[in-house]
């Protein structure tokens, strides 16, 4: 199933559920509205915010035009119910009729789909580009695609994005001893940390030159206790748990090491405690000879991520998907809509949940990316 690809660490929808609670509203959608009764009502209560021919009148507030009708129903409902908050609708909503509401679904429904006002440059906004694009002035140590070859400077490449991201904070806020990492990422705001990170973590990553100390076979086993959050063979599954497998083992070592001293991480330093300094190469020579792999949730485009979307929201003739359209939407509602999921301000029955740690910067290029394509 989808739900490996979606589940675990990118994005954490929950993918079962999609038929839960449907066959209530596909029901009602068969009960067929009227289509001149609803547009009567709909220039009277809704041209002023989403237009007569259900185009969205400012940012922010929905296309309706073409919006599949059992979707538009349920929402409704929800204004109404309390469901879903928003107060002017919700106050238009509990003033209508079931008919009223059939009535004004069938006809957004029914309307041709907008024109998207103007075709946006995709690559400006997508986070990978720009993560790309502000790598380069990282290259010239990790390597333009995050495989770095000086001993002592870590791969990035494949690396998990929450941790990568944290990692950059880290050198931020003096937590790790590196003068020279926290100059060159000291400009680069929160969004563009995301960015970084993201554009790093979907880069396939080499394996870096063989361990010269430390026995590999005696570190696999003294590694059992590691392999519970870094991964079976040092292949994190969890983004903000770093991979430690085809490291460089010269990086391995120091920052295993650090933890006895600079780095702060807790949970971390209470593994380390205990090892001695060839317990620490053992281990380091068996991670180092593992087979690097970057995370198989990590998508490496907006497209790529919208495709595993589509499954559910670019299902034409499935009359229980009420997943809604998005082509074309309006961008900054889109953004809106994200971010409520996402913050636990809007409920979804098929608990629409993204935990998404670089969702700003996602939310923002999903956003342009649909709004900027033509709708149906
Ligand atoms: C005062 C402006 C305003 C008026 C009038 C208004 N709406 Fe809305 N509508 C909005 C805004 C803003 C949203 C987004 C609310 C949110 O965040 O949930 C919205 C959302 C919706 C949605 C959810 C769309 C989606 O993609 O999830 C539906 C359906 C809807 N409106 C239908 C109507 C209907 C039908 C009427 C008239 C009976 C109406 N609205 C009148 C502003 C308005
Ligand atoms: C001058 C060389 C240099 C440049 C330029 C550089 N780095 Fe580094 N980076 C290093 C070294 C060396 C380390 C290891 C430091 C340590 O031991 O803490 C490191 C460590 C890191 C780490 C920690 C990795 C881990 O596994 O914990 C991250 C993340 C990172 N760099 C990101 C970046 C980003 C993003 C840029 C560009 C904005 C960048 N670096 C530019 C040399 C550099
Ligand atoms: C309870 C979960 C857990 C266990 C067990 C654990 N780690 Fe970690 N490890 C983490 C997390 C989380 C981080 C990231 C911490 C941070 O941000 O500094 C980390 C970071 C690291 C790093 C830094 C990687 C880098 O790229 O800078 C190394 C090296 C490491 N661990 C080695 C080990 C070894 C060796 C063991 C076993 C002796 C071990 N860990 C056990 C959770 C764990
Ligand atoms: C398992 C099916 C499924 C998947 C996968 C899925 N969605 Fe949804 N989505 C839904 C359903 C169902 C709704 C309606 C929920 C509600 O009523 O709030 C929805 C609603 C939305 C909305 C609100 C739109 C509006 O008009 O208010 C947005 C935005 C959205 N999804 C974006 C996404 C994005 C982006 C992805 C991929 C990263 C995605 N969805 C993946 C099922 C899915």
């Amino acid at each position: 199933m989808k739900k490996t690809i979606l589940g675990i660490v990118v994005l954490s929808f929950a993918l079962f559920g999609c038929g839960e609670k449907k066959t209530e509203v596909a029901k009602a959608a068969v009960a067929k509205g009227d289509v001149a009764a609803g547009k009567a009502l709909a220039e009277k209560s809704c041209k002023a915010c989403h237009g007569a021919d259900g185009g969205s009148v400012a940012p922010a507030i929905p296309h309706l035009a073409a919006q599949r009708e059992a979707y538009l129903l349920a929402s409704l409902n929800e204004y109404k119910t309390g469901k879903r908050t928003h107060a002017a609708l919700r106050d238009i909503a509990t003033k209508m009729s079931e008919a009223d509401l059939l009535n004004v679904a069938a006809y957004f429904a029914s309307l041709p789909p907008v024109a998207v006002a103007a075709a946006q440059d995709v690559k400006h906004t997508s986070p990978y580009e720009t993560g790309k694009a502000l790598a380069a002035s990282c290259g010239k140590c990790h390597g333009e695609d995050g495989n770095a070859k000086t001993p002592g400077t870590p791969t990035l490449a494949g690396q998990q994005p929450h941790y990568l991201a944290a990692a950059i904070l880290e050198y931020h806020r003096d937590d790790r001893k590196k003068t020279s990492m926290k100059s060159v990422t000291l400009d680069s705001d929160r969004m563009d940390v995301e960015k970084l990170a993201l554009y790093f973590a979907a880069q396939t990553p080499v394996q870096r030159a063989p361990p010269t100390r430390g026995d590999a076979a005696a570190g696999e086993a003294s590694s059992a206790m590691c392999g519970g959050c870094h991964g079976a063979h040092g292949v994190s599954v969890d983004s903000a748990t770093p991979s430690l497998a085809g490291q460089d083992a010269e990086y391995l070592g120091k920052a295993t090491r650090s933890y006895r001293t600079t780095r702060q991480n807790w949970g971390m330093q209470r593994y380390i405690a205990n090892l001695g300094d060839k317990d620490i190469d053992n281990i380091v020579a068996f991670y180092a000879s593992q087979q690097p792999k970057a995370g198989d949730q990590i998508p490496s485009s907006i497209q790529e991520l919208a495709a595993k979307c589509n499954h559910c929201h670019d299902q034409e003739g499935n009359p229980a998907m009420t997943a809604p359209k998005m082509n074309g939407q309006d961008k900054d509602y889109l953004v809106m809509a994200l971010r409520a999921y996402r913050d636990g301000k809007r409920e979804s029955t098929t608990m629409h949940n993204m935990s998404f740690p670089y969702s700003n910067a996602i939310v923002e290029g999903l956003a342009s990316w649909y709004a900027s394509q033509p709708a149906k």
